[in-house]
């Protein structure tokens, strides 16, 4: 398109069902923010427009788990979400929810101007129901095995695990979520669009306009769906909770939350105008608009065929320019996963490293899973951190500072004769904005960061290869010159980390005094970055390093979810074959103390005890060794069977059992008596 006069740009409204986790933040919300934060210093009229999607199964499933109302749990995490977007420095300009009434108006209007106008086909089918629940089973609440892969968790409307999007009716061995009971087929009335209608129009405004433009990602999934012919697709639901079908014969039914979701954007963007004093129209409807929307793999094809079909029925708005959706981000070679509490949860990152936003946004830039599912480890994030964050952007910046204080107290020198080297550097400093730019343009928000990190490499190297250190001791006037130099890279790293590091430049900006940072272009077009005289202010430490112990804590966390993962899914195992009276009275369960504790030599698994029974003081071997240190052992109370038949382990003879289980977290414990104090040896019956 030619130069846009505008720019709305969207992000994924994320389901208020659960907090949100840093693959949310790396796939959608961090590469959104940078590219709205560059198109702002570009001087660029920009729409940034978010919102809690609030409608939907998932809500109402965990409001019916936690036994609350859905409205309950959606202000829950609406809250703790735009919490989150504040915290982390994503600067929406509006940040609805598709609670709000104004929601609400624009999604049933919408439905309404699509109905007057016969965009939907008005049908009735037979639709999955679960007799024990009396409920249609839409979309979350039906798994069943996916007809396109063979995932055998696929849901009513969509296959997580290939992509496709699917109709209730299409799963093979459909279950439902909420009774694990077989559906049965029951009619009622429906409202589809018909995305066949739309083909042809989809095909020559994606796959011929777009083949070059969209991420082939994007571009792949989208053509493959098309190429397999669409279908109409139902918009509305037999649920309660959502936006009510506005026309007759609509009730008791809802809108698909799909279909209401991405409406989200026009209405929050009609409240930004409306508390603004602007029109949102123009921001919708004028071709010089771009419209980019941000999002995750998973919702490639809403945003790329539904909506845009949805739009084109409507009539009056405008297309995406892009949909950068990006992969997955996994976390320590698994999936992410809300039920397994494989995360790292925004807010509970923030209690652990508190004011440390930008280490998170920069790792997460750094290996965004732009073109294939990325992985997320703690080793990287501190050695990131560590290595590029500290010794390079943080060390240049704070050797300047210092410098400058102890050289000039804190005044920018005036520069004597540029050397070779000098010219070619404040000349290499310049061509980055225009770098980066590219990089960001395209969405390549990795190779942006990386550029950014070699303008910090390159005033480093400079300062590392010129050694004001010692010069001064020689050439006071060439030291002048040296730090001046370093002194307008630091300025230019002030304005262009802004969309990837924001936190850290707004301190840059205090450290460097400036009331006014340079603008984007400003850094390649001005002479000079920072002036001669400006007095700048005292060094502070950017970054800081992270220790190991901090990242073990971290991968020591999630070890304890996998555990309690592992518990939580284990099988119980079936009864054993019954056994008489007489059997059980043949064991012999008493109370006993475990008075010593040592580690059989040259096991990993086996601690040898000492175990006053009552009756005497035994050796029992027991294969605890890697749940407990002998030390934390001794002195506790536990129950022993006495009358097992001893064996030898290891050479040492064990003279009886100690009955252990395991608990929620998978940790092996105990199973004692619960009264402290019984009498050692007393019966267990
Ligand atoms: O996948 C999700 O989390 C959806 N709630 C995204 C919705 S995007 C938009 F259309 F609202
Ligand atoms: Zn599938």
């Amino acid at each position: 398109m030619n130069t846009p006069k505008r720019y709305t740009v969207t992000t994924a409204l994320p389901y208020t069902n659960g907090p949100i986790h840093i693959g949310h933040l790396a796939g959608v919300y961090v590469p959104a923010d940078i590219y709205v934060r560059y198109l702002r210093l570009t001087g660029n009229d920009v729409a940034f427009i978010g919102g809690s999607d609030e409608h939907g199964v998932p809500i109402t499933i965990k409001a019916k788990n936690e036994g609350v109302s859905p409205q309950d749990i959606v202000d829950k995490y609406h809250a703790i979400i735009k919490k989150s977007f504040e915290d982390f420095g994503i600067t929406y300009d509006n940040y609805s929810r598709t609670s709000a009434p104004i929601h609400h108006e624009t999604a049933s209007e919408f439905f309404k101007t699509l109905y007057d106008k016969g965009e939907f086909i008005e049908e009735t089918t037979e639709q999955l129901y679960d007799e024990q629940a009396n409920q249609f089973l839409a979309d979350r609440f039906v798994v069943g095995t996916c007809p396109k892969c063979g995932n055998e968790e696929a849901y009513g409307d969509q296959c997580e695990k290939c992509g496709a999007s699917l109709n209730a009716t299409d799963l093979i061995n459909p279950k439902s979520a909420l009774t694990g009971n077989v559906p049965t087929l029951k009619e009622t009335k429906h409202w589809f669009l018909p995305l066949d209608k739309h083909e042809a129009f989809l095909k020559e405004w994606i796959l011929e306009g777009h083949k070059k433009d969209w991420k082939p990602n994007v571009y792949g999934q989208v053509k493959s769906w098309i190429d397999d012919g669409l279908r109409p697709r139902a918009v509305t639901r037999d649920l309660d909770w959502g936006i009510p079908v506005p026309v007759e014969g609509g009730e008791g039914k809802v809108l698909y939350v799909w279909f209401d979701a991405p409406i989200g954007y026009i209405s929050s963007t009609k409240e930004w105008a409306a508390r603004e004093g602007k029109d949102w129209e123009p921001y919708w409807k004028d071709e010089d608009t771009k419209l980019v929307h941000f999002i995750g793999k998973d919702n490639i094809v809403f945003h790329c065929i539904i909506f845009p079909a949805m739009l084109k029925a409507e009539g009056s708005y405008i297309m995406p320019d892009n949909v950068p959706a990006n992969e997955f981000l996994n976390l320590e070679g698994n999936k992410l996963s809300t039920s397994k509490n494989w995360a790292v949860w925004l807010p509970e990152y923030l209690e652990e490293f508190p004011g440390q936003q930008d280490v998170l946004r920069y790792v997460l830039t750094a290996n965004a899973p732009e073109t294939k599912d990325n992985d997320f480890t703690w080793k990287d994030f501190q050695a990131r951190n560590n290595n590029e964050l500290v010794a390079i952007f943080g060390n240049f910046i704070n050797r300047v500072v210092v410098l400058t204080n102890k050289y000039y107290e804190g005044e920018v020198p005036t520069p004597a004769n540029f050397e070779a080297v000098d010219e070619e550097t404040l000349a290499a400093v310049k061509a980055y904005p225009d770098v980066i730019a590219s990089s960001i343009e395209r969405y390549r928000f990795r190779e942006a960061g990386q550029e950014l990190m070699n303008l910090a490499r390159l005033g480093n190297k400079y300062l590392a290869d010129a050694e004001p250190w010692k010069v001064i001791k020689v050439d006071e006037e060439r030291t002048k010159t040296i730090m001046y130099v370093a002194l307008q890279i630091a300025s230019a790293l002030a304005t262009l980390s802004e969309p990837f590091l924001p936190f850290t430049s707004e301190k840059l900006k205090g450290i460097l005094n400036l009331e006014k940072a340079l603008q984007w272009n400003e850094v390649t077009t001005e002479d000079v970055l920072l002036p001669a005289s400006h007095k700048i202010g005292k060094a502070e430490l950017l970054f800081s390093k992270i220790e190991d112990e901090t990242i073990q804590k971290q991968l020591d966390k999630l070890e304890a979810s996998k555990k309690a993962n592992e518990a939580a899914n284990k099988v119980v195992e079936p009864q054993k074959d019954t056994i008489t009276f007489d059997d059980f009275t043949k064991l012999d369960l008493r109370v006993g103390t475990i008075i010593e504790a040592e580690k059989m030599p040259k096991t990993k698994k086996l601690l040898v005890l000492k175990v006053d029974t009552g009756l005497d003081v035994r050796t029992i071997v027991s294969g605890i060794s890697e749940s407990f240190k002998p030390e934390e052992v001794v002195g506790k109370q536990v129950t022993v069977l006495v009358n097992l038949a001893p064996r030898k382990l290891r050479g040492v003879e064990s003279e009886g059992m100690i009955l252990m289980t395991e608990n929620a977290e998978g940790k092996l414990v105990f199973v004692n008596p619960d009264e402290a104090n019984i009498a050692n040896g007393l019966q267990i019956s």
